[in-house]
């Protein structure tokens, strides 16, 4: 595992008055899997917009594989920037809560199209690749189906495949399950557990704790714009160090409805 692959360094972010990053700083190794975990409005997010500079902060750099993505603050980009950014940003993949895919296309087209258009695929190349991907997922009877037709778990394992197909070297997923009906959750979560397993480089915001104790290397705790408390899932959620920590683990308990122990349970 090289030690560095992802770098986030000194990230501050402002949204107006709000400083929703406090300079913090993270790294993710080639091959690990990192689960941010913290309550609403922490900064999560925002951090992993950071991660693609999707987000630009206000200060900070990121790094990727030791080659700048971006660095803050920064004059206007140069033509040469812009175009490293593109080119790190075909590599990052990001899955969003809302399962981002195209109403108007077929599963296939889905993973066909992001393809040829962000990587300059041909066809037959790009279809390859999708009903690949899409296997992997568990969607090989969904190819010709339309997005309305599927369930949430379909569309979040579609909007999967679509970025697997661009062949990613890294994987930014904000909370993948919060928007799934708890039925749902697991063919999710077992298909980002393969992803883990054939050692996809994954930065994962999640409240799933149960997910984050089996799948992640390493677990980050953020408050209020910092990182507060990290460390392997089992010392981390059986043995916190803070109050912040102890008073964050003990509310997610208390509001986990019985339905969703099996996913929240620790
Ligand atoms: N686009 C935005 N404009 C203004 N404030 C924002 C924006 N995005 C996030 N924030 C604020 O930044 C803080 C961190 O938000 P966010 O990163 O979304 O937290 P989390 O993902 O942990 O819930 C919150 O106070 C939020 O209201
Ligand atoms: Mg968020």
């Amino acid at each position: 595992m090289a030690d560095k692959y992802l770098e986030l360094i000194g990230i501050t972010t402002r949204f107006g008055d709000v400083e929703a990053l406090q300079g913090v700083s993270l790294s993710v190794a080639r091959g690990e899997v990192v689960c941010l975990i913290g309550p609403s409005g922490c900064g999560k997010s925002t951090l992993l917009r950071a991660a693609n500079w999707l987000t630009p902060p206000n200060e900070g750099t990121v790094r990727l594989d030791g080659s700048v993505v971006g660095h803050a603050p920064q004059g206007r980009a140069t033509a040469a920037q812009i175009r490293a950014l593109n080119g790190h940003r075909a590599r990052i993949g990001m899955v969003f809560q809302q399962f981002n895919v195209w109403p108007h296309l077929t599963a296939l087209e889905n993973v066909v199209r992001a393809q040829m258009v962000v990587l300059r695929r041909d066809k037959s190349e790009a279809e390859a690749k999708a009903r690949q991907a899409l296997a992997d997922v568990g969607l090989s009877d969904k190819m010709d189906a339309w997005p309305e037709r599927l369930s949430g778990g379909q569309k979040q394992r579609l909007a999967i495949a679509r970025t697997l197909a661009m062949d990613p070297v890294l994987m930014l997923m904000d909370e993948p399950t919060s928007a799934l009906d708890p039925e749902l959750v697991a063919e999710v979560l077992a298909v980002l557990q393969r992803l883990a397993e054939i050692q996809m480089t994954m930065l994962i915001v999640t409240h799933e704790l149960g997910f984050a104790m089996r799948v992640a290397d390493r677990i980050v705790f953020m408050e209020a714009g910092g990182i507060v408390e990290q460390g392997p899932p089992q010392e981390l959620l059986s043995n916190p160090r803070t109050d912040r920590l102890k008073a964050f683990l003990d509310k997610l308990s208390l509001t986990t409805l019985p339905k969703d122990r099996e996913h929240a349970e620790i």
